[in-house]
C-alpha cells in the first residue's frame, strides 16, 4: 500500500492505493481507533461485489459492523435517503466516535459522506471508492452532498474523510463505459496541471485501458496527487480550486440540456473540455493547438469529443446561466493556455461562446 497525504493541518488525512487490499482495511480504520460500533454504507450492486470481504475485514478489526444500503442510482442522492441513512445510524447507537465507512462510487461517497457531517454534528467517515471516478476525483477533497429538484449537488458540506482506501482491484468489475467516463476527469488533471502526465495518457493507453496495475497505480496516484495538491491549497474553493473545474462549464450544460442520463458525467465533461479548449483558441488565451491535443486523448479513450447534434446553442447557453459557478449574467470559464497550465475566470464574450455552440458552426461529429 501506497500512501498520500492530504494536508490540511488538523484535517490531514491519507490516501492508501493498492491492488487486493480490501481485507487490511479493518486494521488501517482500527487504526483511527475509533469507538467499536461502525456504519458500512453501499449500494446492492457494490455490496454484493464487495460487502462481504469488507465487512469481514472489518469484523475481524474488531468492530460491530452495521450495514445500510441504500438503492443504486444518482436518482437516490437525496436529502431524503440522508435521512433514511442517519435513521439506520441512530437506530444501531452509533455514537460520537464512530466511524462511518463509504463503500461504492461517488453516489455513496457523496451522500455517505453528508449523513457522517450531519450526524451528530459531525463523526469521522472512511472513503472506499470502487469506480475509477470515485478514487481519482470525489472521494478527495472534501466535498459532499446531495442533489435538489432545483440543482445537482446544491445541498451539502465539506466534511474531510479520516482516510480514503484505494483498492485498485475493484476497477475488475466496473463497467467499461464507467471506466472510460472516470478517465475523463485524470485527462483534466493533464491538462490543467501536468503535461508530462498527459503523455504518459495518451502513449500507455493499451495498458491503462487493460487495467495493467503499474499503468494503473501511476493513474490513480498522479491523479491524487494533482488533487490532494490543489485541494490543500485551497480547501473551500477561494481560488485555484477552481481548475479542477476545466470542462465543467460546458460539460454540466451538456448534462443539463441533454435531461441527465444521456450521457455519464464524464462523457460530458470530455465533451467540455475539447469545447473549452476551443473557445480558448477562439479568444486567443491558448498559445499552442491545445483543443487539437485533448481531443485527439479523449477521443482515444473512446470518450465523446463533440456537442451532439441537434443540441441548440438556446438551450445550451440557458443551462450555463443556471450553473452556480457562472458568474451573475457574465461568461467566465477556464481555459487552457497550453496542456499543463489553465487560467480560470476568464472573461469570454457571449457572442464567442454562442459562435461555438451553434450547430452550424460545429465541425461534423467523427
Ligand atoms: N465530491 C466530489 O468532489 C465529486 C466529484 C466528482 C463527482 N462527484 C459525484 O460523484 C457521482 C458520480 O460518481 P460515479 O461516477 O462513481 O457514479 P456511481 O457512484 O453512480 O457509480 C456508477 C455505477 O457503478 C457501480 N459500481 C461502483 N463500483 C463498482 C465496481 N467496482 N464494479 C461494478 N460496478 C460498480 C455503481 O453501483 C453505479 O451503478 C455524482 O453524484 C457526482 O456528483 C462528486
Ligand atoms: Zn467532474
Amino acid at each position: 500500500v501506497e500512501r498520500l497525504r492530504v494536508e490540511l493541518a488538523d484535517r490531514s488525512y491519507d490516501i492508501a492505493i493498492g491492488t487486493g487490499t480490501l481485507d487490511a482495511l479493518g486494521d488501517a480504520v482500527r487504526g483511527l481507533s475509533p469507538s467499536p460500533r461502525l456504519a458500512l454504507v453501499s449500494n446492492p450492486t457494490v455490496h454484493a461485489l464487495y460487502g462481504p470481504r469488507v465487512r469481514d475485514s472489518l469484523t475481524r478489526a474488531g468492530f460491530a459492523v452495521h450495514e445500510v444500503t441504500v438503492p443504486d442510482g444518482e436518482q437516490y442522492k437525496t436529502l431524503l435517503w440522508t435521512e433514511k441513512m442517519l435513521t439506520e445510524l441512530l437506530r444501531s447507537r452509533l455514537d460520537r466516535r464512530s466511524v462511518l465507512v463509504a463503500l461504492g462510487g461517488g453516489v455513496i461517497g457523496d451522500m455517505a459522506g453528508f449523513a457522517a457531517a450531519l450526524y451528530m454534528r459531525g463523526i469521522r467517515f472512511v472513503q472506499v471508492p470502487t469506480t475509477l471516478l470515485a478514487q481519482v476525483d470525489s472521494s478527495v477533497g472534501g466535498k459532499t452532498g446531495v442533489n435538489h429538484p432545483l440543482g445537482k449537488n446544491m445541498i451539502g458540506a465539506f466534511w474531510q474523510p479520516s482516510l480514503v482506501w484505494v483498492d485498485l482491484e475493484t476497477l475488475r468489475s466496473l463497467p467499461p463505459r464507467q471506466f472510460r467516463a472516470g478517465m475523463a476527469e485524470v485527462i483534466k488533471y493533464g491538462v490543467i496541471r501536468d503535461e508530462a502526465f498527459f503523455r504518459f495518457l495518451g502513449e500507455h493507453e493499451k495498458d491503462v485501458s487493460a487495467l495493467e496495475p503499474e499503468a494503473l497505480a501511476h493513474l490513480v496516484r498522479r491523479s491524487c496527487e494533482i488533487k490532494a495538491e490543489v485541494v490543500s491549497r485551497d480547501e473551500r474553493e477561494a481560488g485555484l480550486r477552481a481548475i479542477l473545474n476545466y470542462g465543467h462549464t460546458i460539460g454540466h450544460a451538456v448534462e443539463t440540456a441533454t435531461g441527465y442520463g444521456a450521457y455519464l458525467h464524464g462523457e460530458a465533461v470530455a465533451i467540455g473540455m475539447c469545447a473549452e479548449a476551443r473557445l480558448a483558441e477562439a479568444v486567443k488565451v491558448a498559445a499552442e493547438k491545445v483543443h487539437e491535443r485533448v481531443r485527439r486523448l479523449v477521443e482515444l479513450y473512446g470518450l465523446p469529443a463533440e456537442v451532439p447534434e441537434g443540441l441548440e446553442a438556446a438551450a445550451l447557453l440557458e443551462a450555463m446561466h443556471l450553473d452556480k459557478k457562472a458568474l451573475s449574467g457574465e461568461m467566465r470559464f477556464i481555459l487552457p493556455v497550453r496542456v499543463g497550465t489553465v487560467r480560470v475566470n476568464e472573461p469570454v464574450p457571449a457572442e464567442a461562446v454562442q459562435a461555438l455552440l451553434s450547430t452550424g458552426s460545429r465541425p461534423p461529429s467523427p
